[in-house]
């Protein structure tokens, strides 16, 4: 603990929910970023000179420079699952813990990337702006048809805990489950949800749709490409919930303008924020600003389990949901 008035000190880089900026202020001397508007790499280094801990964002990239520019930092508290932002090997090197935010969020994640699923599926967001702009005007028997989700081929790739949350919302629509990961689920787990684990062409090859879940590693960017794609079903959709460089953007948009694939849900995408005018352009795409694990009561666990990780590294007690917990044993 920092000596001046026996509490640790952290930086909360935004205006994370306010039941959760109120625990970490019953514990800790607290620097809260005001703005909605991230702050600079440069800014960042300026507020956490002198901090213990940081709780942050995926949008704050937390690198090697950083971190030597912030000798007294212990603990970096990312409010998410995926820590893509964050050069783990270089924390650990520098004896800085890393936290996430797994398993408040599967749920809610699974149920947003279902409803893409669902969308694009049905074209619920077609249908919806032609009746908006006026257009419906007469009844058609094959007006804005689309393919069936009950009864299908689910692919999951990436078959943790919220590529087997989809699994379980496959079951309520009768589909058969297919999943790759390198490491295949226990026994019992396949069982239960009723999931075969194959390779990434079988899978693609046999799915009316494919829903990706993989934390974006080196091996895992650009996962989903041309030859992905072009060995999917034409009546096929993806759904990308997990990180944008999973999947081929250049490659996914010529398949959607090719007829390659019949659609795709995006939550994320390569880069962001951005206007992706080019998927914009299309009618069998539906997109979405990654808001997946948004809901009121996610968000607010989400930001109270970062504030927890934040507070019991600078109590030097173990955090709930460490991702480099080698340098806790070697505290
Ligand atoms: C996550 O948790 O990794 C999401 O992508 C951001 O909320």
């Amino acid at each position: 603990m920092t000596p001046s008035a026996g509490r640790p000190s952290m930086l909360i880089a935004y205006p994370i929910a306010e039941q959760a900026i109120a625990l970490a202020r019953s514990r800790a001397l607290v620097d809260l970023h005001e703005s909605t508007d991230a702050l600079s790499p440069r800014e960042l280094a300026e507020r956490l000179r002198g901090q213990q801990g940081l709780v942050c964002l995926i949008t704050d990239r937390i690198d090697d420079a950083l971190l030597s520019a912030c000798p007294d930092l212990r603990v970096v508290s990312n409010v998410a699952v995926g820590f893509n932002n964050v050069d783990v090997p270089a924390a650990t090197r520098r004896g800085v813990v890393i936290t996430n935010t797994p398993d408040v969020l599967t749920d809610t994640t699974a149920d947003y990337a279902w409803a893409l699923l669902m969308a694009t599926a049905r074209r619920v967001v077609e249908a919806d702006r032609f009746v908006r702009q006026g257009q419906w005007t007469k009844w058609e028997f094959n007006l804005f048809i689309g393919n069936d989700v009950h009864g299908s081929t689910l692919g999951i790739v990436g078959f943790g805990r919220i590529g087997r949350a989809m699994a379980r919302r496959a079951a309520g629509f009768g589909m058969r489950v297919l999943y790759q990961d390198p490491v295949g689920a226990d026994a019992a787990v396949e069982r239960e949800l009723r999931a075969t684990r194959v390779d990434l062409p079988t899978l693609l090859r046999e799915s009316d749709f494919v829903t990706v879940h993989t934390p974006l590693l080196a091996d895992t960017r650009h996962l989903i490409g041309a030859e992905a794609l072009r060995s999917m079903k034409r009546t096929a959709h993806l759904v990308n919930a997990a990180r944008g460089p999973v999947v081929d953007e250049a490659a996914l948009l010529a398949a959607l303008k090719a007829g390659t694939i019949a659609g795709a849900g995006l939550d994320v995408f390569e880069v962001e924020p951005g206007r992706h005018e080019e998927f914009a352009g299309l009618d069998n795409v539906v997109l979405a600003p990654h808001i997946a694990s948004g809901s009121f009561a996610t968000r607010i666990k989400m930001a109270t389990l970062a504030v927890e990780n934040c507070l019991a590294v600078l109590e030097g007690k173990t955090p709930p949901t460490p991702v480099n917990p080698e340098v806790l044993r070697g505290r």
